[in-house]
């Protein structure tokens, strides 16, 4: 795809966009992560792309395949995707779809950890930073909109309304991951979206019809 000539409302725009889950490793051969497919964050990217932004995306080990026509940047880890989220500023917009894990292991082995008869191995963990609250909170060259993800079980608006604050994002796209709703990994979202305004409820739908519509209403943000 031939972006240097994008027309749309995004023509000239900047957005980075964050997608798939972070890979925490234990060892060599093993690693910690979760059910992110990466299928949001692509949809994301690609809509984007379709109204003429200019797409940086970085992505952790996603199942689905990154989108053409992005600037790619693939990590692994959280903390790989802080660098690579930092260096790639500034932007006008960033969206952190990706499911980044909330802890590492602590001194992860550098050879295989082996079976040891009567023992049991014991993981230690450290909290990763938290990217979305790094950039929102920045004092100077921070987007112009930036919009997080809010992956709830429970009490969903409210948990993702106090994310909002907490964080200092301006929008939160919240959506309800309980195993039964089949969102984390399926073709479908239902997310709400929580701004300033209050909490905007959405149907469900295709993750491209929720990734079209929250990029038409980020071009409208920034008019
Ligand atoms: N996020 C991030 N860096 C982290 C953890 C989360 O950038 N270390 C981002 C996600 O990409 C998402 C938003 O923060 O946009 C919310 O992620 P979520 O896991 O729902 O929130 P947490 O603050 O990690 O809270 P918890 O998992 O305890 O609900
Ligand atoms: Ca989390």
């Amino acid at each position: 795809v031939e972006r240097h000539f994008a027309a749309g409302p995004l023509a000239g725009q900047r957005v980075l966009v964050t997608s798939g889950p972070t890979h925490e490793p234990i060892d060599p051969v093993r690693y910690i992560a979760n059910r992110s497919s990466g299928a949001q964050g692509t949809a994301i990217a690609e809509a984007l792309l379709r109204l003429g932004a200019e797409v940086i995306f970085v992505t952790g080990p996603a199942d689905v395949a990154p989108p053409d026509g992005v600037a790619l940047h693939r990590v692994e880890t959280a903390r790989q995707m802080l660098d690579a989220v930092q260096a790639a500023l500034p932007v006008d917009a960033a969206v952190f779809a990706a499911a980044v894990a909330d802890w590492r292991v602590r001194e992860a082995s550098d050879r295989k950890i082996k079976k040891q008869a009567g023992t049991l191995p014991a993981l230690h963990f450290d909290e990763n930073p938290d990217i979305l609250a790094t950039v929102a909170q920045m004092a100077t060259g921070r987007p112009g909109l930036v919009v997080g993800f809010a992956a709830e079980t429970n009490d969903v608006v409210e948990n993702a309304t106090a994310k909002r604050a907490r964080k200092g994002c301006d929008w939160i796209v919240a959506n309800d991951v309980r195993p039964e709703t089949g969102i984390m990994g399926g073709a479908e979202n239902a997310v709400t979206l929580i701004t300033s305004e209050g909490a905007e409820a959405w149907p469900r739908m295709g993750k491209r019809a929720v990734a079209e519509r929250l990029a038409e209403r980020l071009a409208a943000a920034l008019g």
